[in-house]
């Protein structure tokens, strides 16, 4: 690739070159530029000598030309951060120079041996790329190119070697000694140190090592696989953890059941090791054999972890474990194509959600997910295609939209070919391309040719950015219904024209005059514009769109208000029943928000919500986890995806205003029903889904009470906290008791902390709890929690439970002197230096600024100039901020 080179001026005189020095600003990276390496790298050894402040990294490569590129006399070995100690080709002192932060080796030959030593110094780490110390502990985090970190390497997906590993350290401070693979031989030094070797027989890219070595304990229990093989399976904890690891060791083992039965993969190792960490910048990672994980989606037991936290750990740990085949044993080509693996791994993991808690309410969690925070990536600055073209940092591309659109997209192929064909698809997927670095492209092509279907077409979601509109209208024509669907994609930056892309969508005509359920269809939308007829089924024709939401796209409609709620209360798609209440109250809170509601229909409309929560409320045929999914009211978030159509702009004070006013009229108007929901929620303690269901609900009708009567819920709230026997209950009353002012919200504050000052995820949530809370003073707490002893900037999780929830705290967030945005910002500045990962995820929420009214548009904007303003920024925030302003 030849982006790193000089420009050079049309005469080609460097000094001229020299004169007008651009400014320093990182290169882009395309995807059409894509070479494969010119070296094969077949095996890998590395010894490494560990010390918390200085370790020792002893690299050997075999190399040999690749007889598929373009030969060079050069080797190119990526580094980051590094001075090689010595570097030697074949035992003997090597021809090398460094290129910027890489070193370049020429190699004489065909096939070499060339060993290069490094040193790195782990303490000093605080970008948590590489090798780092966290808690006394080493461990490492490659994805993406952290391994050049560690030593000089092609640190490239598509390089493939086998590794050999050596550890050595001191036996007191580090106890343990595990690696990828399996251990094939240790021992001690008698010196106070010892040693382990550990050897993968996979091959795999350098973003999947991990290496971790600390004082740990393991909770075990082997898994005997669908051919009878035992693996043993680890979960690595400190000694004050283990009590809480069993959820995501039994989590684990469901993974690996469910993988063999759905999809026919069965692990390919004897070991399977998870490691919790408390430093991490995101939830885990799929080092083959060996996960590193956040503590956050590893620990949990009732008294320190919600229902919510519990399920995290589960989808969590499928996550990593699917990815042994969605990821590891078919990786990636190069970043370009992330989604190959995260798209589908996700999906892989939705769909086991699904079928462990039910169906309906996690189709509903994950597309409020989309909404919330895909959605608004999508319409904003920063909108890329679930396939990139080009970035300057890839860190920068673990989006929203890589992720949850991409298992979206490959969702609508699965609806489309129904789930055997899809299987069919997958199976060919994994033995086409089992061993290698593949792209998207190939697994398109690997579903096109198992499953029997043309995706040409469909390849457009690959690299379209936007969510597509979609405007429905119909009509009644003899016995049928034309439906007539029309569809338009955005423009999105470096996007200007845009093509119809295929959307699949399952409909169903109901009645509603003889209240009578229509039978459901798949029909595809391919062209701009297209008609589809539908049988009738009976008078006052009533279309259910987008059941299930199999395509994630926004439905534009003028629906009556009648045929709303009859959806919301008779809908046979459950999902299909929570979209007609969201419906209803996106229309309503954005109509009042922008003030465009005619005389009447302000009370129509909340009269018409209240009239819906009233059914879900009485409604005997629904569980308390799908009540509760019904009461759960559309974010501030994405009503300022909707109201922002158009010319029109969010107004977040506006929207905020009149979602807490439908809050509390609904409290109002249902508070006997709401307080009898609260008790009858609170007499059950049953430890099933039952009274999971009962704990939800109980908070939400709380949230509402409080909304209508503050000083009735800090008494329920307070009475809520001090019965609690579990976290779910005593977080949801301290929920609410933090957007209350009175002497109950701090006295369970204080008592909150004093109980778990010592169990740090815990003590995250204190934070979390008010910093997104409701309280008028928001931003004074935080301000002043900043300055808490037990904050500190150089652990990632405490940096989002307080700074990251405030961002996401549109009411403290949005504050309309800009007091919020400024706040954030300096959060940016002084993270960048230390974190530039996690400092680049606070930009998204300051580059929303062009959708937001032209007061709060100008404020967010000129902290974005500020930053900029700043200089010497990392990569990660040059690129995101660059772009927030382009
Ligand atoms: N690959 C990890 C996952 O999705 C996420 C991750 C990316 C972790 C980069 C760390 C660094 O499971
Ligand atoms: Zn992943």
């Amino acid at each position: 690739m030849d982006i790193a080179t000089t420009p050079i001026t049309p005469d080609g005189n460097p000094e001229l070159a020299d004169a007008a020095p651009t400014p320093h600003e990182p290169p882009v990276i395309r995807r059409e530029d894509y070479q494969p390496f010119p070296w094969l790298v077949p095996t890998t050894q590395l010894d490494f000598r560990l010390g918390l402040e200085a370790t020792t990294v002893t690299a050997t490569l075999q190399v040999e030309r690749n007889p598929a590129a373009a030969a060079s006399r050069e080797l190119c070995l990526n580094g980051d951060s590094l001075t090689a100690q010595s570097v030697t080709v074949d035992g003997a002192p090597a021809e090398w120079r460094m290129d910027g932060p890489d070193l370049i080796v020429t190699l004489p030959g065909e096939a070499h041996s060339v060993t290069i030593v490094t040193r790195i110094d782990p303490s000093a780490n605080t970008q948590l790329m590489g090798l780092y110390a966290s808690n006394g502990m080493l461990c490492t985090q490659c994805e993406s190119e952290g391994f050049r970190r560690i030593t000089f390497f092609p640190d490239r997906p598509d390089v493939l070697s086998t590794y050999a590993v050596r550890m050595e350290g001191d036996a007191n401070l580090f106890p343990i000694l595990l690696c990828n693979g399996n251990r094939t031989n240790a021992g001690e030094n008698g010196d106070g140190t010892h040693w382990a070797e550990w050897h993968d027989p996979w091959p795999k890219p350098s973003y999947l090592f991990a290496l971790v070595a600390g004082d740990l304990v393991a909770n075990s229990k082997p898994f005997v696989t669908v051919s009878g093989r035992e693996v043993e399976c680890n979960v690595w904890v400190r000694a004050e953890d283990l009590t809480r690891t069993d959820h995501a060791l039994e989590s684990l083992h469901r993974s690996m059941k469910w993988d063999e039965d759905v999809f026919g993969r069965e692990y390919d190792l004897d070991l399977y090791n998870i490691v919790a960490v408390s430093d991490f910048n995101m939830g885990a990672m799929e080092n083959k054999g060996l996960n590193v994980f956040n503590t956050k989606y590893v620990l949990a037991d009732p008294d320190t972890a919600t229902d919510a936290d519990f399920d995290a750990v589960e989808g969590v740990i499928a996550h990593e474990y699917f990815h042994n085949w969605s990821g590891n044993r078919i990786t990636c080509r190069d970043w370009f194509q992330l989604s190959l693996k995260e798209g589908f791994t996700v999906l892989r993991d939705q769909l086991f959600s699904q079928d462990m808690r039910g169906e309906a309410v996690k189709r509903i969690e994950d597309v409020r997910i989309l909404r919330a925070a895909q959605f608004p990536e999508d319409s904003g600055p920063l909108a890329h295609p679930i396939r990139p073209d080009s970035y300057r940092e890839i860190s920068n591309f673990y989006t929203a939209t890589v992720y949850n659109k991409g298992a979206e997209v490959i969702r609508m192929m699965r609806s489309m070919v129904g789930v055997e064909r899809f299987r069919a698809g997958t199976d060919l997927y994994f033995d086409r391309h089992d061993g290698e670095a593949a792209t998207c492209e190939d697994f398109i092509k690997a579903i096109e040719d198992g499953a029997g279907i043309d995706l040409a077409q469909f390849r457009r979601w690959y690299s379209q950015a936007g969510t597509p509109r979609v405007t429905v209208s119909q009509a009644v024509e003899g016995d049928t219904l034309k439906l007539t669907l029309k569809q338009t994609v955005p423009v999105t930056p470096g996007q200007p024209d845009k093509l119809p892309m295929p959307i699949p969508l399952r409909v169903a005509v109901h009645s509603r005059g003889q209240g009578a359920l229509g039978e459901e269809q798949l029909i595809v939308l391919t062209d701009e514009e297209q008609s589809f007829s539908l049988p009738l089924t009976g008078p006052d024709p009533v279309v259910s769109i987008n059941r299930g939401f199999t395509a994630p796209v926004v439905i534009e409609r003028a629906l009556q208000r009648e045929d709303l709620v009859f959806l919301a209360a008779h809908d046979d798609d459950p999902f299909a029943r929570s979209e007609a209440l969201q419906e209803l109250a996106v229309s309503h809170l954005v109509g009042t928000a922008s003030g465009s509601l005619a005389a009447g229909e302000q009370a129509a409309g909340e009269a018409a919500i209240i009239g819906a929560f009233r059914s879900s409320l009485a409604d005997n045929a629904l569980d308390d986890a799908m009540r509760g999914e019904l009461m759960v009211l559309p974010s501030e978030t994405y009503l300022f995806e909707v109201m922002a159509t158009g010319d029109r702009k969010a107004d977040p004070g506006a929207i905020h205003t009149a979602r807490e006013g439908l809050k509390a009229a609904i409290g109002t108007a249902l508070a006997d029903e709401l307080n009898a929901l609260h008790a009858r929620a609170s007499a059950v303690t049953l430890d099933d889904p039952a009274g999971r269901g009962a704990r939800k609900v109980k908070t939400i009708a709380l949230g509402l009470i409080a909304a209508a009567d503050p000083a009735r819920a800090a008494h329920l709230a307070a009475a809520q906290y001090d019965a609690a026997d579990n976290m779910t209950d005593r977080q949801g009353a301290l929920m609410v008791l933090c957007g209350l002012d009175g002497p109950e919200r701090e006295a369970k504050l204080a008592d909150f902390y004093a109980r778990y000052r010592d169990n740090a995820l815990v003590v995250d949530k204190w934070f979390t709890l008010q910093a997104l809370s409701l309280h008028p003073d928001v931003i004074a707490h935080v301000r002043q929690l900043a300055e808490h002893p037990d904050f500190t900037m150089k652990n990632p999780n405490r940096v989002r439970s307080l700074h990251m929830a405030f961002a996401g705290n549109p009411k403290g967030f949005h504050k309309a002197d800009g007091e919020g945005y400024r706040m954030v910002a300096d959060v940016i500045l002084a993270l960048d230096p230390i974190n530039p990962q996690t400092a680049a995820r606070f930009v998204p929420a300051l580059g929303r600024w062009r959708r937001i009214e032209p007061g709060r548009a100008a404020l967010m904007k000129g902290e974005l100039e500020r930053i900029m303003a700043a200089g010497n920024l990392s990569r990660d925030t040059f690129e995101q901020v660059s772009r927030s302003l382009e």
